[in-house]
């Protein structure tokens, strides 16, 4: 993938922002069918454990499904479909209705440039910097809550599966008060697990953590970011919009009838 210039970020290709999104967000086992990657984590989040059609499956959608099935069966999970919403998925998107498979998790994929969003939370004035490390702490994994559920054992496999990837930690008082992830992938940073303490929501923990995140991006020659977030959560969607960040594409799950 080659990365689109500054300030073209807009240009780059859904399924192509999604490859580079996989690549910092894999799972512990995955298999191809044709284009599309079906992986799997141990159930740990979504996009770890669902199928994400890339492109075509290379044979006919029904054969392609009874391979999701087969995988998803193997692994002991329920078959689910992470769908980008282009023109390259409308076709399965269409099949998928027709059989049952209901769309669930909205999310919608955000981008900025680096230098923009960096210039939109420079050092705010009392708080620290932040620190970097290659392996979460056991207080950076207490602090970041899955869909506001605390994590699975398997979770810390999952998190460390990138490379480079950094775990960042802003404490204050002796506490670890906002953790964050952050992937490079092909100059694009990759920003997940962004969580505040509850008991210091709109403080500029978010802001600054983000900000410092972003400059550590930024000088491993990352020059474009994006986010995966969910379209009803209000308070990071407003972060994000501070920080110029706008909207690429969309994304849903979906899961077969009767599958919970
Ligand atoms: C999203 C989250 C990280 C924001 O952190 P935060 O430290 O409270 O945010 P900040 O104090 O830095 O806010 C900076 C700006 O973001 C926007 N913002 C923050 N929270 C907001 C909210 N609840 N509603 C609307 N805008 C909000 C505002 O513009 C705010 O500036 P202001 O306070 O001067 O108005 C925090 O709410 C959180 O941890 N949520 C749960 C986990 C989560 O959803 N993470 C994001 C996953 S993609």
């Amino acid at each position: 993938v080659t990365p689109p210039a500054d300030g073209d970020i807009g240009r780059i290709d859904v399924l192509d922002l999604e490859r580079i999104a996989a690549d910092g967000w894999r799972a512990i086992d995955t298999a191809r069918a044709g284009q599309w990657l079906m992986r799997a984590g141990d159930g740990f989040t979504g996009r770890a454990n669902s199928v994400l059609p890339l492109g075509s499956p290379g044979i006919g959608l029904t054969s392609a499904l009874r391979e999701v099935r087969k995988f998803y069966d193997g692994h002991r999970l329920p078959a689910l479909f992470q769908v980008p919403r282009c023109d390259e998925t409308a076709l399965l998107e269409g099949f998928l209705d027709d059989h049952g498979w209901e769309p669930f998790n909205p999310t919608m994929v955000l981008v900025a440039t680096v230098a923009d969003a960096a210039g939109r939370c420079p050092r705010l004035d009392g708080w620290p910097a932040a620190t970097f490390a290659a392996e979460p702490s056991s207080a950076w994994l207490a602090r970041y809550t899955y869909r506001g559920r605390p994590l699975p054992p398997s979770a810390g496999r999952i998190l460390r599966n990138a490379d480079p990837v950094v775990f960042a930690s802003l404490e204050a008082d002796g506490d670890v008060v906002a953790v964050a992830r952050g992937v490079v992938t092909d100059g694009w940073l990759g920003v997940t697990a962004l969580t505040v303490d509850p008991a210091r929501l709109r403080s500029g923990a978010g802001r600054h953590l983000m900000g410092e995140l972003l400059r550590w991006a930024a000088d491993r020659g990352a020059r474009n970011c994006y986010l995966q977030v969910a379209a009803d959560n209000e308070a990071a969607l407003g972060l994000y919009a501070r920080l110029g960040f706008s909207a690429h594409h969309r994304y849903h799950y979906r899961r077969s009838s009767g599958t919970r």
